[in-house]
């Protein structure tokens, strides 16, 4: 992947969400990156240098002046051996100390001498984010080309405070980074395209529901491969427990019929994926509360009536995209099945996968795809799910070329 032997030099400020950027360290390792770290005293009081170097597998560079560390580069090194700079969590102050060109530290001291791009992932307390002294650093750094991510809304470390303030998950973190350090051309820029993706939850009353083992990391992944190629990608995602992926517009589904909805919505684009495993059936009529257990009456026998099939709606609608890519997951007969589909969804191709393949595809981290088109079919090896995204996004990539916006 493209984050292999890249330099990452990592600046962690003092906050509550420092305990993810350890995570951060690890998400970039494992992706080939080599990570150096800058601590401020603050970040200190939170995590150790001790277990950041341990993650790093580097010295960690904590004092601007420090005559007595060999290990001591200064701070124009640390800059100049990086390929891009990563500040998590970005406190008010980093923030602030940037906007104003302060250097009184070496985080501040390497980010006011770098020419490297920033990246920085706010994290503070809501009311510090919304005020208006933070706004206009924010301001001030963007006018400057720095880069964020996030902060998020959500809860907040601290107990009874939610809000805008929370610090990009670690995965959202490596997507921006990856978008930043991508040289690659962008031929997909220009292009909208829809993804589904994830499960489905069919309600039989206000606490149950019929759903499926999709965990969303295959379509997410696509959604976020198509991204990096440029796409003005629009994810409609089922309930998953996995992130945004960075850079994609997302909406968030829970029942097929919503899932419907928000695609039909979306509409015109240029192409559709519809990688979701959306549920076939859904029961007739939800409860609108909760189904008591009545001694001596049983179960309740669930009336089911089958869901609209959201790729052959789109497959067949006047607003068609040009290319419609579907997903199929079979048990059997893989490809017999995955070729009727092709017909009766009026897609261009169906990515076939065999669910019952050993180690399990649904939920799991590999694929192993055939790609069925009119014009035969692609077999491609065992490969993590991010490796068919990226090889999917670029055939999609090389369908559209022809077309003209
Ligand atoms: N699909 C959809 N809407 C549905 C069912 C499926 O958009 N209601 C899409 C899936 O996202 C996938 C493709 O259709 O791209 C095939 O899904 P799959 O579950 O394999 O096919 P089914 O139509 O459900 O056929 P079967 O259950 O008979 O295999």
């Amino acid at each position: 992947m493209f984050l292999s032997g890249k330099r990452i030099l990592l600046i962690i400020g003092g906050g509550i969400a420092a305990y993810k950027s350890l995570d951060l360290i690890r998400r970039l390792r494992e992706r080939g990156a080599s990570v150096r770290a800058v601590m401020t005293s603050a970040a200190q009081e939170f995590i150790t240098p001790l277990s950041v170097g341990a993650l790093t597998a580097d010295h960690v560079f904590t004092d601007l002046f420090d005559r007595q560390d060999e290990q001591d580069v200064g701070h124009i090194r640390l800059s100049r051996e990086a390929d891009l700079i990563v500040v998590a969590p970005a406190t008010a102050d980093l923030m602030a100390k940037l906007a104003n060109g302060h250097a009184n530290d070496l985080a501040s001291a390497v980010l006011l001498a770098t020419d490297k791009k920033v990246l920085m992932a706010p994290a503070m307390n809501p009311r510090m984010w919304a005020n208006p002294a933070t706004r206009r650093n924010r301001a001030t750094l963007e006018k400057d080309g720095i880069h964020f991510i996030g902060p998020m809304k959500g809860e907040m470390a601290e107990s009874n405070e939610a809000g805008e303030g929370r610090m990009a998950e670690p995965l959202q973190i490596v997507g921006a980074i990856e978008e930043l350090l991508d040289a690659r051309p962008k031929p997909l820029s220009g292009r909208k395209i829809i993804v589904t993706s994830g499960p489905t939850h069919e309600p039989i009353d206000p606490v149950r529901y019929i759903a499926n083992r999709s965990s969303g990391k295959q379509g997410h992944s696509l959604a976020a491969a198509l991204a990096r190629l440029g796409a003005d990608v629009r994810l409609v995602s089922g309930p998953v427990t996995i992130a945004d992926p960075a850079g994609v517009k997302t909406v968030h589904v829970e029942s097929a019929r919503e899932m419907r909805d928000a695609v039909e919505q979306l509409l015109p684009a240029d192409a559709a994926v519809f990688v979701a495993a959306v549920a076939d059936w859904r029961t007739d009529n939800a409860a609108g509360e909760k189904i008591k257990k009545v001694a001596g009456e049983g179960p309740p026998a669930l009336q089911m009536v089958e869901n609209p099939d959201i790729l052959a709606g789109v497959g067949h609608h006047a607003k068609r995209p040009y290319l419609v890519v579907g997903f199929a997951a079979e048990t059997q007969d893989v490809l017999k099945n995955a070729q009727a589909k092709l017909a009766r969804k009026g897609a261009d191709f169906i990515v076939a996968n065999d669910v019952s393949h050993e180690g399990g595809v649904m939920g799991g981290d590999r694929n192993r795809v055939k790609i069925v088109s009119k014009s035969g079919v692609d077999e491609w090896p065992d490969l993590p799910k991010e490796e068919v995204a990226e090889r999917l996004a670029q055939l999609i990539a090389d369908r559209l070329r022809t077309v003209t916006v």
